[in-house]
């Protein structure tokens, strides 16, 4: 007689694991199974979703129109607009039209928040994205990725101004990236820790890789432009100048901040893109790149700061605020702060 119940227990690991997607996890991390719960949970599926949409566009790059290449535009930053990063915008406007989970959405690629009206109501959050990460990997086939921040949408912003944002990174109740490498993975935080997932093709579902990541506390990689050496300070000269003297380290720079950081993630290390000569406050945007990436390494153990401030305290004045950033295992973060105070 057999149990049609029981399987043997490899094949149980295996139905086990698969059972625990993404969906599933956030349920799990909120503890409960509030309306609250449900909706963070349909939220991140929809981020998810999102994903798995641009990964199927990125798979055929080369072979189908409009995948490569740039649109002639020039976006609020202004840099140019690529075909993906066009797409990928859209992707996540369409993801959250018609969800009830969103009311606003901030992108890199947009000026001003862009409102779903018949949302508000009952969805009162705000989802700030960098659509596509490192856009000048996309041509050339290498990774790249896409950083989402959830806020509480705060107050009826009927002046559409979107004042609630100009708060600081610990307002954030979740953030994340999806990284398109050799495998697409999706890695969030929702205040309890740092998880990733793997999307797994055949299911066409983000699985659970692993839970509960720490950044070692510290890590032999540096990350930074180097190209840009001559427009850092001095005191940014002197630590690189020091790294180079330093038996053991290793450079590692993609030109995508999800890929680079990834990296640090697992690996540990510190990533820089600190201000230069007429930027002072360098390149990367706070409210959907420094801070999400930041709220991460915090949760993973690691630090996130401008130099002068955690990344998590500044307070932007406006939507496309930028920042200097340097973050990655603490031990590492003190050494660069050693040199810039
Ligand atoms: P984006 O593609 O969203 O504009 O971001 C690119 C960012 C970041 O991913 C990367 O680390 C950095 O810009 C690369 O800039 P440099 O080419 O100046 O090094
Ligand atoms: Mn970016
Ligand atoms: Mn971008």
């Amino acid at each position: 007689m057999t149990d049609s119940t029981r399987l043997n227990l490899a094949d149980e690991i295996v139905l086990g694991r698969d059972f625990m997607t993404l969906s599933q996890h956030v349920l799990s991390q909120v503890g409960t199974f509030s309306p609250e719960a449900y909706d963070l949970s349909a939220l991140m599926g929809r981020i998810g979703l999102a994903g798995k949409t641009i990964a199927r566009h990125l798979s055929r790059a080369g072979l189908v129109e409009n995948v490569l290449g740039v649109t002639g535009e020039v976006n609020v930053q202004g840099e140019a607009v690529k075909n993906m990063d066009r797409y990928a915008n859209r992707v996540f406007l369409r993801a959250f039209e018609q969800s009830g989970l969103v009311c606003r959405l901030a992108s890199e690629e947009m000026e001003k928040p862009y409102y779903i009206p018949e949302n508000c109501p009952i969805g009162r959050y705000t989802l700030l994205y960098d659509p596509i990460d490192g856009s000048s990997n996309i041509d050339v086939n290498l990774a790249i990725g896409s950083i989402f921040s959830i806020r509480q949408q705060e107050g009826n912003d009927e002046s559409g101004e979107a004042l609630d944002l100009l708060q600081s990174g610990r307002k954030q109740i979740g953030a994340g990236y999806i990284l398109y490498g050799t495998s697409t993975m999706f890695v969030y935080s929702l205040g309890k820790g740092v998880h990733a997932f793997t999307l797994d093709p055949s299911i066409g579902e983000f699985i659970l890789s692993q839970e509960n990541i720490c950044v070692p506390e510290r890590g032999s990689v540096y990350s930074v432009n180097e190209g840009n050496f001559w427009q850092w300070d001095e005191p940014m000269r002197e630590y690189v100048r020091y790294i180079h003297r330093q038996a053991g380290n290793t450079a590692r720079y993609s030109g995508a901040l999800v890929a680079d950081i990834h990296r640090i993630l697992f690996q540990g290390g510190v990533f820089l893109y600190p201000g230069m000569v007429g930027h002072e406050d360098g390149k990367l945007r706070l409210l959907y790149e420094s801070a999400p990436l930041a709220y991460l390494m915090e949760q993973a153990g690691g630090r996130a700061t401008t130099g002068k401030q955690e990344i998590l305290d500044v307070v932007p004045d406006r939507l496309h605020y930028r920042t200097p950033l340097i973050i990655g295992s603490s031990e590492n973060v003190k050494v660069v702060e050693s040199f810039l105070n």
